[in-house]
């Protein structure tokens, strides 16, 4: 198998599809898999085609975690030295995941197994089907949940539910994932893309400079003080504004105020009556 054949890739209408491509081995993620989600990322970021990312996986599974075989013991056998480059490998694209340029989607369709809750965490949202099944597997072939797993179930859930599921290695399915929330939403499987499609058209009419900001300032606030965040949300406002070329915050206020064409109450503003696009 090809290296690109890991991954599928397919953009319309401003929004990627980008899926885990090993159906035949749970889109299990390999190094292979995981070299090649970061040339995949790199690619899509700063494509002005692109507004949104989706992450889905084709076949059964979502993404079964990683590879026993080609990430766990092939590495080993290859000594410290493997194992940290496998590590850095895959650390590196959910790293680079969770500060995407451009809002993403985890579009779960089915089994969600240990290292796959990385790039679940590091979507901005997630929804899944409700016959999708999550689990952390380690401690069920003798591991804790590591490469950032235990930090990821820790800060999206509450310490009962994030206990109960290392603890035990139960399986929960979409509507329990939902309730628990650690998917926004879970909705029949014939229904998956289609509602992932609304999400993604709802941020497309967003300004994606302020959904940039606004999306790191969510992941980085959550470790500051009070104070420190209240410093910071100014800071990043400023930059927002900064980046923003369109000066969208002032349009916004023109359309609402002198217009009256909307209410940011209960939708965003054109974007397109901008004087300029805003990156
Ligand atoms: N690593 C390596 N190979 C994997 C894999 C993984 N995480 N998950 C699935 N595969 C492989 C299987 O070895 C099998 O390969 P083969 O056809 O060459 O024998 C193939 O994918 C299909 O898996 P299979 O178990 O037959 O599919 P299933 O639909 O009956 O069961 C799972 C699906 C996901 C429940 C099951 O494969 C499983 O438990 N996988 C391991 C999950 C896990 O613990 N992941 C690690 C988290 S860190």
């Amino acid at each position: 198998m090809e290296d690109q054949d890991v991954v599928s890739v397919h953009v319309e209408n401003r929004i990627a599809w980008v899926k885990f491509a090993r159906p035949e081995k749970r889109n299990a993620m390999s190094p292979t898999l995981n070299r090649r989600m970061m040339v995949v990322l790199d690619e899509l970021e700063f494509r002005d085609d692109v507004g949104v990312l989706v992450l889905g996986g084709e076949g059964s599974a979502w993404s079964a975690g990683m590879d026993l075989k080609e990430y766990f013991r092939e590495t080993e056998a290859q000594g410290l030295r493997g194992v940290r480059k496998s590590q850095r490998e895959s650390y590196g694209w959910f790293r680079r995941l969770r500060w995407f340029q451009k809002p993403t989607i985890a579009m779960v369709n089915g089994w969600c197994f240990g290292g796959g809750f990385g790039p679940l965490f590091s979507c901005d949202l997630a929804i899944c089907a409700d016959e999708a099944q999550f689990g952390l597997s380690e401690i069920n072939w003798g591991i804790l949940p590591g490469g950032g797993v235990t930090k990821v179930v820790v800060d999206l859930l509450p310490m009962r539910d994030a206990m109960w599921l290392t603890l035990t290695g139960d399986l929960i399915d979409g509507r329990q994932a939902a309730t628990m929330r650690l998917v926004n939403e879970s909705v029949p499987l014939d229904r998956l893309e289609t509602r992932t499609t609304e999400v993604a058209e709802l941020l497309l009419k967003k300004n994606p400079v302020a959904l940039k900001f606004a999306k790191d300032a969510v992941r980085r606030v959550n470790l500051m003080t009070y104070d420190d965040a209240e410093d910071y949300l100014v800071r990043m406002q400023e930059a927002c504004n900064f980046h923003d070329k369109s000066e969208g915050r002032k349009e916004g206020i023109r359309q609402f105020i002198d217009e009256k064409s909307y209410k940011p109450g209960l939708g965003s503003y054109d974007l397109s009556k901008a004087r300029a696009p805003a990156n």
